[in-house]
């Protein structure tokens, strides 16, 4: 028996050795010289360095595509069509691509090397994607591990976007951290004022972005962003719209509010906030706020886990229950939802067995 866990044991320790020698030689030893980018049937092409991925050899001409996750293949938003040059799909990929997708060609453009030249598609609404110089303006603790971080644009000095949508922040090399990594974050800004932009930053323990954000930026810190990205907004329609947020899933929300509030919005209106305690509860008053300025609009937090001293009258329990209680008949409402997956999942669970078309629920999810 030891011989043979000897055995395992020197044989699984060649093969993690042979992978570290093939990733290394690949880093440092492959060259792959000048490969073309051949964009949109010829409509572009670009000459860029082999070896990188193909999301960053966009990025590094100024094409943007979203990376919510950093290009670590987890977000699944980098998607792109690859007509031809970009070898197998990458066990990576397989969790994101659908069986049609995989028939496309579409690839996740972080895991795809430029190894040679490509041809590939990309939608033409992200060429008018930007990259954006800020500096931070005002940072605002909101409760002990969300901060409102508003930044000032310098160039090009505005920025027009439909409330719901999210930008892309750099974060520097810093510390541990040997190189920029761009994180998604939600526009809570007001569209009137396309000189800001607004995000409600939530701190990640040990994340790369959010530590940065909460450790080193200051007012008058330059950053750069890139943006707009998404497609979750308001969609037309009569009925009652149902919102439901946790955490800082309350920022597009913000955004919307407050777009709502300039057209006079008449939509009869109950946005649910999920928090565990009342420290985790924000924006109450601006809130309070959107409640007299709007038609018909109610806020409704909800506490799932409140602290012994919490003096607090409101809805008590999970927010998918809290929800459930007010709807037993969601058929002819709509639903936006946004935050954490498993939130986000349970709340669809709970609106589709109460008879809420699935055409009628938008989401957001940060992952
Ligand atoms: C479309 C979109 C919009 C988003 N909008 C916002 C927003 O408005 N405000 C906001 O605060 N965040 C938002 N996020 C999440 C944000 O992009 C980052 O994922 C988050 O801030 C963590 O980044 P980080 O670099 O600090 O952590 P990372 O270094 O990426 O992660 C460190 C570790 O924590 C885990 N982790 C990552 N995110 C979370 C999380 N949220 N909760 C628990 N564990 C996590 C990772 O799996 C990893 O193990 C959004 C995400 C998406 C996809
Ligand atoms: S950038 Fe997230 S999967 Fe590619």
């Amino acid at each position: 028996m030891t011989t043979f866990l000897i055995a395992v044991g020197t044989l699984c320790a060649i093969c993690v050795g042979l992978s570290l020698v093939l990733v290394v030689a690949d880093r440092y030893l492959s060259d792959y010289g000048r490969c073309r980018i051949t964009i949109n049937g010829g409509s572009r092409s670009l000459d860029v360095r082999g070896g990188q991925s193909l999301l960053n050899a966009l990025g590094g001409e100024k094409i943007f595509i979203p990376s919510a996750c950093g290009g670590r293949g987890t977000c699944g938003l980098c998607k792109l069509r690859v007509r031809s040059g970009g070898g197998p799909v990458l066990p990576t990929e397989d969790p994101h691509l659908t069986a049609d997708e995989r028939r496309d060609g579409v690839r996740l453009s972080c895991q795809v090397k430029v190894r040679n030249d490509l041809d590939i598609e990309i939608p033409e609404h992200l060429f008018s994607v930007r990259e954006f110089a800020a500096s931070v303006e005002t940072m605002e603790d909101l409760t002990y591990d969300t901060k409102r971080v508003r930044l000032a644009l310098v160039a090009p000095p505005e920025i027009a976007f439909v409330p719901g949508q999210y930008i892309q922040l750099q974060c520097p090399a810093y510390g541990d951290n040997p190189e920029p990594v761009y994180r998604a974050y939600s526009l809570s800004s007001d569209p009137a004022d396309p000189r800001h932009a607004e995000m409600l930053i939530r701190l990640v323990p040990k994340g790369i972005c959010t530590t940065w954000v909460f450790t080193r930026l200051k007012p008058g810190t330059p950053v750069t962003f890139n943006g707009p990205y998404g497609d979750f907004r308001l969609h037309d329609g009569t009925g009652e719209m149902i919102f439901i947020a946790g955490g800082s899933g309350m920022a597009p929300f913000c955004s919307i509010l407050a777009a709502m509030r300039q057209a006079g919005n008449p939509r009869p209106t109950r946005y649910f906030f999920g928090a565990k305690a009342v420290r985790d509860l924000f924006l109450l008053d601006e809130m309070k706020r959107f409640e007299s300025d709007l038609p018909d609009f109610r806020f409704i937090p909800a506490l799932s886990a409140p602290d012994p001293t919490d003096l607090w009258n409101g809805e008590r329990g999970l927010i998918t229950d809290v929800v459930g209680r007010h709807y037993p008949d969601c058929r002819d409402k709509q639903a936006y939802l946004c935050g954490s997956p498993g939130m986000i999942d349970a709340c669809i669970n709970v609106l589709s067995g109460r008879g809420m078309p699935p055409e009628n629920i938008f989401y957001d999810k940060f992952a």
